[in-house]
């Protein structure tokens, strides 16, 4: 069977298909013949995203929260329910507060970690279920940063937890492929982390990075379609990717 062939069989689930990176990710996925599951509150926007599709894939809009743990179970119960088996699982949705350490309060420090690491976690332990289930040959790509990884020092340090919580999603990943290798399963995972992107993300920043050089949305999407695209024997667990500076020479 071709790789194309092979696509049309593919189920993904993004997390944050709405915007930026993860709606990027489902156009991609759906470009290239996959059935893709796009998750996010905003569902109107997935929908319009579907009309974009040129390829041969499909883009489903399914409504989710999550910062609820129920909102989160209960869309993938709908995937496996609607769309099995997954084969696919993006956990991109993340959010970001620019704030001092000092000045943040407790709400937005919890926000940071609920979304970045427990909905993270949640999600994968959802997807893992599923595909331990069905004895399926999954691919988990988690949406990581360059923030995950080390910490440049900059002018204005407005980082608040956001790089604690990438680090954690950097052991998390480690931790689950472990996990996977211990329980015998075919299912890769590859973390994804980009230096800045250019979405609606950095607003909290604005001005501070408006000269700065960032990738596109569309760059970060291939490199998950690298990542899927490998033979059945390879692994590509980091891809670390960031906008280069260009020099008048
Ligand atoms: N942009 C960057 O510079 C950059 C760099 C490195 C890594 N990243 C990572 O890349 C990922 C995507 O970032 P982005 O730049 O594409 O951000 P974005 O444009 O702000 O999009 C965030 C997405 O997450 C979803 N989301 C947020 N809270 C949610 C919730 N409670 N329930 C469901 N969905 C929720 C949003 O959907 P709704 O609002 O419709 O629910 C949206 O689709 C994040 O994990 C981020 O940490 C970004």
């Amino acid at each position: 069977m071709s790789s194309a062939e092979k696509n049309l069989q593919k189920v993904a689930l993004v997390t944050g298909a709405s915007a930026g990176i993860g709606a990027q990710i489902a156009l991609q996925l759906a470009n290239n013949g996959i059935t893709v599951i796009g998750m996010a509150r905003r569902t109107e926007l997935i929908e319009n995203l579907n009309k974009e599709v040129t390829g041969l894939g499909k883009i489903h809009a399914r409504h989710c929260d999550l910062s609820s743990e129920e909102s989160i179970t209960a869309a993938f119960q709908y995937v496996n329910e609607t769309f099995p088996p997954l084969t696919i699982l993006v956990c991109n949705a993340g959010m970001l507060k620019a704030n001092f350490i000092s000045e943040s309060t407790g709400k937005d420090i919890k926000d940071l970690f609920d979304l970045n690491v427990v909905a993270t976690s949640i999600c994968l332990r959802e997807g893992l279920k599923l595909m331990r289930t069905n004895k399926s040959k999954g691919h988990i790509i988690v949406m990581n940063s360059i923030l995950g990884h080390r910490i440049p020092e900059v002018p204005v340090p407005l980082f608040s937890v956001y790089p604690a919580t990438k680090h954690a999603l950097t052991a998390l990943c480690q931790t689950v492929r472990q996990e996977i290798h211990f329980l015998k399963l075919n299912i890769k995972l590859t973390s994804i982390s980009p230096g800045m992107v250019d979405t609606d993300f950095l607003s909290v920043y604005s001005r501070a990075v408006a000269e700065l050089p960032k990738l596109q949305a569309s760059d970060v999407a291939k490199a998950v379609m690298y990542a899927l695209e490998t033979p059945d024997y390879v692994q590509v667990e980091e891809i670390i990717l960031q906008a280069m500076r260009r020099f008048d020479i």
